[in-house]
């Protein structure tokens, strides 16, 4: 088997930014609740024009300038999303047109908030047996576009964006372990209700607000702390590694109290955790995504660094994976 690495990072986060202040004027709330319960003081918003695929291509060109390929030489294009631009096609395939990676096989994958994760977990496994050389994986997200702008409960977390990396061959290190795992019996803590072939779109879906976000944040909030330190201790256990082998944690960013849970029961020091949700909100597969490409970015992973990722999501899914740089 072959090793595969990341050859290439690039993000995008769209311009417009909503405050924590700004969110006070829209829904009964307060940046000190907000602030303390989250962790969050700001995130962003994609204009009307923007959809999932344009945050997506411009995170993509960033990740193949920094892998310097050129769209032509990739295999494979993933993209991890719970927010396409409609049902189908799949984002992947309108980012092949516009990208004009026109040898690439592409799909998206839906897997909510650990969708990075999954998606990196899969493309590596083409280039590890030798089907595939180089593939871009992305996590992109327009959260803004499913939430309920009425819903204190759920409209101060989210925000949009998108975290993209390249895979090839790399000599040494590379991601040498993967962990992905589902419990499909607790579908109701965090879903979208209609849209779907169960509930199609309908006046009466409309007006009952079933095209947004419907999440039970606090029974989530538990289950998320147990689930990303269980993850976490099994792909080190897969990797043969111990956590003081870990020089960087990043982590999902739904919650800043969660991650800090999770970092508490794992014994990692808070100069271990990779944190941007102070800046961005939860992007669901975003998250990962951006935060990966952000860390590379400024220099908290050097040459030599083993890296968790670890991600918990609507599903219930989650997926950890550790990455030597
Ligand atoms: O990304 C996928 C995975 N996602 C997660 O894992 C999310 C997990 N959950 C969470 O992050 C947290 O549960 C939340 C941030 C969503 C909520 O925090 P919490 O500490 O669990 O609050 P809560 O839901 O227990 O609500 C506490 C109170 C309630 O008022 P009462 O019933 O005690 O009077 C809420 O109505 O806070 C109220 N509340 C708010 N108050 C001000 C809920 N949202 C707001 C708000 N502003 N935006």
């Amino acid at each position: 088997m072959r090793k595969v690495g990341i050859i290439g990072v690039g993000e995008y986060l769209p311009k417009r930014v909503l405050t924590n202040a700004d969110l006070e004027k829209m829904v009964d709330t307060s940046d000190e609740w907000i602030t303390t319960r989250t962790g969050i003081k700001e995130r962003r918003l994609a204009s009307a024009e923007e959809a999932t695929s344009d945050l997506a291509l411009n995170a993509a060109k960033a990740a193949l300038k920094d892998a310097r390929l050129s769209a032509e030489d990739l295999d494979l294009i993933i993209v991890a999303t719970i927010t396409p631009d409609m049902p189908f096609p799949s984002v992947a395939s309108i980012l092949q047109n516009a990208l004009g990676a026109k040898n690439a096989a592409c799909c998206d994958i839906s897997a909510a908030c650990a969708g990075f994760v999954y998606a990196l977990a899969t493309a590596s496994q083409f280039i590890a047996c030798g089907t595939y050389k180089n593939a871009l994986v992305i996590g992109a997200e327009k959260l803004s576009s499913v939430t309920d702008w009425k819903d204190r409960n759920t409209c101060v977390l989210f925000g949009d964006g998108a975290g993209a990396c390249v895979l090839g061959e790399v000599k040494s290190g590379g991601i040498i372990a993967s962990y992905l795992g589902c419990d499909g019996s607790n579908l109701g803590l965090l879903n979208l209700p209609a849209g779907g072939s169960r509930n199609p779109a309908s006046l009466q879906t409309v007006e009952a607000r079933l095209h947004y976000i419907k999440m039970q944040g606090n029974e989530l909030f538990k289950i998320a702390v147990r689930t990303m330190t269980e993850a976490a201790e099994k792909v080190l256990k897969q990797a043969g590694l111990k956590f003081s082998d870990i020089d960087l944690i990043i982590p999902h960013q739904a919650n800043s109290r969660i991650i800090m849970a999770v970092a508490k029961r794992l014994g990692l020091t808070e100069d271990k955790i990779f944190l941007n949700i102070e800046k961005y909100g939860n992007m669901s597969s975003a998250s990962t995504a951006t935060a990966l490409v952000e860390a590379v970015k400024e220099g908290r992973i050097k040459k030599g660094d083993t890296v968790l990722l670890d991600s918990f999501g609507a599903g219930l899914v989650w997926g950890a994976a550790v990455i030597q740089w």
